[in-house]
């Protein structure tokens, strides 16, 4: 079964078997009836590098579904099943006037993976509206609900990467947004530039929406016409100490402050100046403008991908003494 299409690298590879599960009843059965054998949970693909056949069951999670579930003046908590798609959910929240997701329009993937790795962008981070959400133990298909604080939510982690790796599917997620006096969130500088282009001062839920994915579109590539992944690596985050010798030696180094004695490098700045954006190797490269995105021109194999991604991580080492770990999981 070939998993080309469950995969936004449209990597080329095979799954030894192949099951989709609608609700967690069926998730509950497959689990049971394939006790043995090994498996592989699949949601929206679009955080992964196939190097390689799954020599596995792939069970692909496609439960759908939301609604509210409860409400007062201010706020409202919707719950989502783990296969809605990510982005067409942000949309219906904006439609109904829910307010806090708006900075995270156009992500790929599918609501139930976003707690995985934290997805964020632009100013926002899903731990911002995160309530709990509920998840089945692979072993004895027990559900769990995992509360904000038991997620151990950090840049791009939280405890399924980490330790209850592989042990849970995420079934359904529960979010808390607002109904009135919504929490516009322009701080990050593009959207301020954006929203200015269009004479947008007091803008709506919808505006910062609409200048998030306006931004998206000019740097990110679109996964449906060219295979990627969204940003390969995460950005590097140093000690304020090691920080002020490299930029001692690289004064035009870009970086933001994360805490007293932290900072963010951002990779796709230092990927840009080993002179990598936009180059190609065959069919995997380096998207033209963002540095931090790997993409595939068609046919390229996950192992090609992989190796251009060893080639950055070295070369950025020697050349800055920085080490820049994948943010997508390497399969
Ligand atoms: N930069 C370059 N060259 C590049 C790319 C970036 O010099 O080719 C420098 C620029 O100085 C720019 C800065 O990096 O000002 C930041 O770039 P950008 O705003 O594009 O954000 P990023 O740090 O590269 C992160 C997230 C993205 C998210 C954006 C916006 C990570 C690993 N990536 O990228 O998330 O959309 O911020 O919030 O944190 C993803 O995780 O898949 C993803 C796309």
């Amino acid at each position: 079964f070939s998993l080309k299409k469950y995969n936004t690298f449209s990597i080329e590879a095979k799954a030894k078997q192949f099951v989709a599960v609608h609700s967690a009843a069926d998730l509950k059965t497959i689990l049971q009836e394939n006790k043995s054998q090994r498996k592989f949970i699949l949601g929206g693909g679009s955080n992964m590098l196939l190097t390689k056949d799954i020599d596995a069951l792939v069970i692909h999670i496609d439960l759908k579904g939301k609604k509210i579930i409860a409400e007062n003046d201010d706020f409202v908590w919707v719950e989502s099943q783990a296969g809605e798609n990510w982005h067409q959910f942000v949309l219906w929240a904006i439609d109904q006037n829910f307010g806090g997701l708006e900075n995270m329009s156009l992500i790929p993937g599918n609501v139930g993976t976003t707690p995985v790795q934290n997805i964020g962008a632009y100013g926002a981070e899903i731990k911002d509206t995160f309530v709990s959400c509920e998840a089945m133990t692979r072993e004895n298909q027990k559900i769990k609900t995992f509360t904000k604080d038991e997620c151990h939510f950090g840049y791009r982690e939280s405890v399924f990467k980490n330790e209850v790796k592989d042990q849970y599917v995420i079934t359904s997620v529960v979010f808390k947004l607002t109904k009135r006096n919504h929490k516009i969130n322009t701080s990050y500088g593009d959207i301020t530039t954006e929203l200015a282009k269009n004479s947008i001062s007091n803008p709506t839920l919808k505006d910062v929406s609409n200048a998030v994915i306006a931004i998206r579109q000019s740097k990110l590539p679109d996964p449906a016409a060219l295979g990627n992944s969204g940003s390969f690596f995460k950005n590097p985050i140093l000690l304020k100490s090691d920080f002020e010798k490299i930029h001692q030696q690289f004064p035009e180094m870009k970086y933001y402050d994360v805490s007293e004695t932290e900072v963010k490098v951002p990779a796709g700045w230092l990927i840009e100046q080993a002179g990598f954006k936009g180059k190609r190797f065959g069919d995997a490269g380096i998207h033209k403008n963002q540095a931090l995105v790997l993409v595939n021109y068609g046919n390229a194999t996950g192992q090609e991908i992989l190796n251009i991604s060893k080639n950055i991580q070295e070369t950025i080492f020697k050349t800055f003494g920085i080490h820049i770990e994948a943010e997508v999981n390497v399969i």
